[in-house]
């Protein structure tokens, strides 16, 4: 059973579907946004080897022509020679304003390919096919496209919002044990920011979806959809409560530039630290008590994420070296650093108010690695 969720963003509003067999329906989902019937797909060498077959069969019978680029999996991609090259390629292969991208793949592939339909010809249209979880909850959704540098995560992007999304959720069965968890941290980051009863069904319900049981992956997967196009709606360009669905990254980006965007870390496990150290800063400032870290953690340990610096296998910078990094936050303003912070599970709010001596502390006692 396919689901449809409406994208209400003010001049480019569109729909996510969600539903097994997506792919195999996608010549006829694409037809009606073609001048003519041929796309360029970006993806990645692992999903070109899983799914690009099938994508490519789906428009074959539409009568669309293929031009495919498969990239170097992982996040070491989404940057600027990977900009470079994947512009220069769609360049060659003539694709013109009136055309239309596809990212097949996960949120890596989304946003780097997002980003370059963003820059190419000041603006292609283009459509995500997300293939990971992490991807069909959260990156394909919501149009931030975007790189990373050395100096930190998702510093030079672009807001621009796809003309559809098909999140084929049949394309989980293929995807390893690891990044299935790791898509599962930003299901529990949206279940912590916004939806206690959500949260609460993940942790009675959490080990179906991670099973791939049908009806939870539906399930969990349209609740987020639903949730993040309703924020999105609300405030696409960040103004003010888009900046929830950041809800553990200013720590998360931290770890990964730290760790070096290497295979060692990857983005949802680092949010899934992340949350459990927004929490803690929560406690420390005096907004929540104790039981509401305890309880991700146990959550986040429960569906084998790690939930601690101490379960992390990276190299780290020191607590200096995480505040400097944390400095580049795009939340920050006028050099201060603002934080997603809980009240609860269900309740986050941003605070531009948090004492640099807090947060120190906060990550020396991670720092103790418990
Ligand atoms: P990813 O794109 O690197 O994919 C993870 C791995 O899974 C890769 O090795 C890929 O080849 C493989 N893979 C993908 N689909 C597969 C499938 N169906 N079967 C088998 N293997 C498959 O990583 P990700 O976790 O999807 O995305 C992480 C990125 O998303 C980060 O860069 C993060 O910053 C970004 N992100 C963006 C947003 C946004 O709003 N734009 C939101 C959240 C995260
Ligand atoms: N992942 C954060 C956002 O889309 O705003």
């Amino acid at each position: 059973m396919i689901e449809t969720v409406r994208v209400n963003v003010a001049g480019a509003p569109h729909e996510v579907r969600i539903g097994p067999g997506l792919i195999g329906q996608a010549g006829d989902a694409l037809v009606p946004l073609l001048a003519r019937h041929r796309v360029a797909v970006l993806t990645d060498e692992h999903v070109a080897e899983l799914w690009l077959p099938a994508f490519e069969a789906a428009l074959g019978a539409a009568g669309i022509e293929v031009d495919a680029l498969a990239l170097p999996p992982g996040e070491a991609t989404k940057s600027w020679p990977w900009v470079e090259r994947t512009c220069s390629w769609l360049l060659d292969t003539g694709v013109e304003r009136g055309d239309l991208v596809v990212t097949l793949g996960g949120g890596v592939i989304g946003d780097l390919g997002g980003f370059c339909a963003a820059i190419l010809r000041r603006g292609v249209r283009y459509v995500q096919v997300p293939t990971t979880l992490l991807a069909q909850v959260d990156s394909a959704v919501g149009g931030k496209t975007g790189i990373d540098t050395t100096q930190g995560k998702n510093l030079i992007g672009a807001f621009h919002q796809p003309a559809l999304v098909l999140a084929d959720t049949a394309t989980l069965a293929t995807l390893p044990v690891r990044e299935l968890r790791a898509g599962y941290a930003e299901v529990v980051k949206m279940a912590a920011l916004g939806d206690a009863g959500f949260f609460d069904w993940l942790e009675e319900d959490g080990d179906d979806l991670l099973d791939l049981g049908p009806a939870s992956v539906a399930h969990a997967v349209r609740a987020a959809v639903r949730m993040k196009a309703d924020i999105v709606g609300r405030d696409e360009r960040e103004g003010g409560e888009r900046a929830l669905l950041n809800l553990g990254h200013t720590f998360a980006h931290a770890l990964e530039t730290g760790a070096g965007y290497s295979g060692d870390l990857l983005h949802g496990e680092a949010v899934a630290i992340g949350l459990g150290l927004a929490a803690d800063l929560s406690v420390r400032l005096g907004h929540c008590d104790a039981a509401v870290p305890a309880r991700l953690r146990a959550h986040l340990r429960a569906s084998g994420l790690p939930a601690a610096l101490s379960d992390m296998q990276a190299h780290l910078p020191d607590t200096d070296g995480l505040i400097d990094l944390m400095r580049q936050d795009k939340k920050a303003v006028a050099g201060r650093l603002r934080f997603v912070l809980l009240r609860g599970i269900g309740a986050a709010f941003v605070s531009a108010d948090v004492p640099e001596d807090a947060l120190r502390a906060v990550l020396e006692a991670a720092g103790d690695r418990g």
